[in-house]
């Protein structure tokens, strides 16, 4: 195992991974082609000038003009109400006009959407612009007239990847009504919490969709979503069920009278209708994203009209390089921030063809994103290394089979391995499409760090460089710059406000504060943005070119897949399971999907371990949060290894899931049980010939840092 030089602090007690210096081999860089930098909407490198320290915040300006305002605003950035940023303020515009109505006069025929569903028999739906101009307007006349929704009403969304679920978003933007997506896969319950959290009282749901070749019956969760809110003391008034194919009914579940209406029932009275478009305030919140964070409740990232449909237009302009005549094709969920910014808003602002698909990317084998991709000419790819690792396992020799050519690709959600970026680049993009690696994450709204594709040399496993107007600075843990080239890691902070960023957690901006903005500002009464870093929450470290790598969380969140879980969360699910005394979960490298799961848990007195609690605590994730939070194994411990002061040591679990040193345990209370835990897990993963290969420093580094004490 090389040598991580200068972590003494790595196996002591307070460790943390901001703390450990890591230095990795410096990867060879890629020159973007010139072809692509001919036709680049940034291609100038002057564009880097206009977005220097001295012009801001007028530099995003840039990003604002290419929005349609009903009114300009007067003040780019007021500060006066740190850290709770406006941008643009005294502007009004309405994020459905500048997404559909505004490329009527020139592009009403082009499409805004095109739908791929997973069944390959099934043809694909293309959706113009004046198409989708309908359908928001007739579904904005039901919301308004149906339903009542005003703006400023919070509507929640429970669908799956189908084109009405854009038209629900851009319907609910109409009327300045504030949606909340809920990720498809979640549980009904977890929508539940949403919804009460969020104070909805109309829930938007599909009666089933395709997944790996079945359908799903997706109804089912909005009757648990409907009771889990009610638990909460919330009532959803009305649930709106879209049919997947309409007259045809797919879900086992009866209707509720009076509370679940087909949409293709009601929407016929709405045909033809127009709604004008509500003219917003800038700062108006568009829309509440939920992501996982260090405590049980996740959190309701509030995002702006004006600052964020600017930021994701700006940045999808010169990062994703979109041209109104391109094909692009963002395969991430739309109930991501990703697809939010990157299949929805952003691609659409700028007038393109964004196409959305049903089901899984090997489904029904890995050749499929790349017959999509050749049929309908797909010339910007987007997706995240979990599905890239997927394809390069189930089907490497795939892309070569195909007649398809991609201009430049994306990676984003999880750091990307340089062998795989290396197999993306080659066998993907035929080694003539750039890549950007894109990191941002749900409360940034848009990109944070990535080369600019036309302009910037790429680097595998880097995501480069800020993106433009972002001040980036790696901190130690007393608030002191870690330099570029000094090899040492710390913690990733944006010095600035930018017009992306999430205007608060529904409901707790204290919480808000705390999170993002308390660790480094050390005068809560400035309203002097430089005295307020964004806290970012990732272990980083910048190269001698300037160029960032991203480590991953340094807070309690497992990265799976490309999708956060918060620790607590998945262990306050596990003890509910009544045998359950208690639960810790611990995050294990894979080799697909980045990371996976692991729960340890210990027994209240009188209980013997079985397989039924193994699978008790396994539903009960299920049941909370949803399939992708199911961990991969269950450990039922005798004891837990704990501090004195009571805490479980997960960074020992931690290290004895992944085969890695536990280090110092002198100052657990109980350092006897370790070598027990570790004979049981590892002897056990040695049945099931789930060893992993050797680890990468960083890896180490992370895993025996997981949730320090
Ligand atoms: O740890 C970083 C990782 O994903 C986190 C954000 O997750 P989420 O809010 O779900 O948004 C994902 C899509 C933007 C970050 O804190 N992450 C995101 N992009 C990258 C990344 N890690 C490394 N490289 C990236 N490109």
């Amino acid at each position: 195992m090389a040598e991580v030089p200068g972590n003494e602090a790595q196996d002591s007690a307070e460790s943390s991974e901001a703390h450990i210096a890591v230095h990795w081999r410096e990867e060879e860089y890629y020159d973007p082609p010139p072809e692509f930098t001919a036709q680049a909407n940034a291609n100038d490198p002057a564009i880097r000038d206009r977005f220097t320290e001295d012009k801001f915040p007028e530099c995003f300006t840039e990003y604002a003009d290419l929005l349609a305002w009903d009114e300009r605003w007067h003040t780019t950035l007021d500060t006066s109400n740190a850290p709770f940023w406006k941008w643009f303020v005294g502007g009004k515009l309405n994020a459905s006009y500048n997404c559909v109505d505004r490329h009527l006069a020139e592009r009403a025929d082009r499409p805004a959407m095109i739908w791929v569903p997973e069944p390959e028999d099934a043809d694909h739906v293309t959706i113009t612009y004046r198409e989708l101009h309908r359908q928001v307007n007739e579904f904005a006349a039901l919301l308004r007239d149906f339903c009542g929704v005003e703006a400023g009403d919070r509507v929640t969304l429970h669908m799956p990847m189908v084109p009405e679920l854009p038209v629900a978003m851009l319907a609910c933007a109409r009327l300045g009504a504030i949606h909340s997506q809920v990720f498809g896969g979640f549980s009904g319950a977890a929508c539940g919490h949403r919804i009460a959290d969020s104070g909805s009282k109309i829930l938007i749901t599909m009666d089933g969709y395709y997944r790996s070749g079945a359908m799903q019956d997706h109804k089912v969760k909005a009757d648990e979503a409907v009771e889990a809110a009610r638990k909460e003391g919330a009532e959803v008034e009305k649930v709106l069920v879209f049919r997947r194919s309409p007259g045809q009914y797919q879900s086992g579940t009866p209707m509720v009278e009076g509370r679940d209406v087909f949409v293709d029932e009601v929407l016929p009275s709405y045909s033809g209708q127009t709604v004008d478009p509500v003219s917003m305030p800038a700062e108006a919140p568009l829309f509440l994203m939920y992501t996982s964070g260090t405590t049980g409740r996740p959190k309701g990232c509030q995002h702006s009209t004006g600052g964020y449909l600017a930021y994701v237009t700006g940045t999808s302009k010169y990062y994703q390089d979109i041209h109104p005549d391109d094909m692009y094709w963002c395969m991430a969920d739309i109930g991501w921030i990703t697809g939010h910014s990157y299949i929805v808003y952003g691609p659409l602002s700028l007038g393109t063809t964004s196409v959305i698909y049903e089901g899984t990317p090997n489904y029904p084998d890995a050749g499929r994103p790349w017959r999509i991709a050749e049929k309908l000419k797909v010339n910007i790819f987007h997706t995240s290394p979990t599905a890239i690792r997927m394809l390069r396992k189930v089907g490497p020799d795939e892309p070569a089979k195909y007649d398809f050519q991609f201009k430049h690709m994306t990676t984003v959600g999880e750091p990307i391995e340089p062998e795989v970026w290396r197999w993306y680049y080659q066998s993907i993009g035929k080694r003539k499409a750039v890549i950007v690696d894109t990191w941002w994450q749900t409360e940034t709204g848009g990109f944070l760090g990535s080369t600019l594709p036309g302009l910037d040399k790429m680097k595998p496993g880097s995501c480069g460089p800020a993106a433009l107007g972002i001040y980036a600075e790696i901190l130690d843990e007393n608030g002191e710059p870690v330099p570029a080239g000094s090899g040492r890691a710390g913690n990733i902070i944006i010095r600035n406000p930018w017009p992306g960023v999430f205007q608060t957690i529904w409901g707790t901006p204290e919480r808000f504060v705390q999170t993002y903005y308390a660790k480094y500002n050390k005068d809560p009464d400035s309203k002097d943005w430089r005295d307020w870093p964004y806290f970012a929450g990732d272990g980083a470290l910048q190269a001698p070119d300037g160029y960032f790598r991203i480590l991953g969380r340094v807070d309690d969140v497992i990265n799976v897949a490309g999708h956060r879980l918060g620790t607590k969360e998945l262990e306050s699910s596990a003890l509910t399971v009544v045998e359950v005394a208690e639960a810790a979960a611990v995050p294990v490298i894979d080799d697909i999907r980045g990371r996976v799961v692991e729960m340890y848990v210990s027994l209240k007195p009188g209980y013997s371990p079985s397989t039924e609690i193994e699978n008790k605590v396994k539903e009960a994730i299920e049941t909370d949060i949803g399939k992708i939070a199911r961990p991969k194994n269950i450990w039922i411990v005798p004891d837990m290894p704990k501090t004195r002061s009571g805490k479980i040591m997960r960074r020992v679990i931690a290290a004895t899931s992944n085969f890695a040193d536990v280090g110092d345990i002198t100052t657990l209370a109980n350092p006897e049980v370790v070598d027990g835990i570790r004979h049981q897990v590892q002897a056990a993963k040695h049945a099931r010939g789930e060893v992993p290969r050797e680890l990468t420093e960083t890896e180490l580094a992370e895993i025996k840092s997981f949730g320090a004490e």
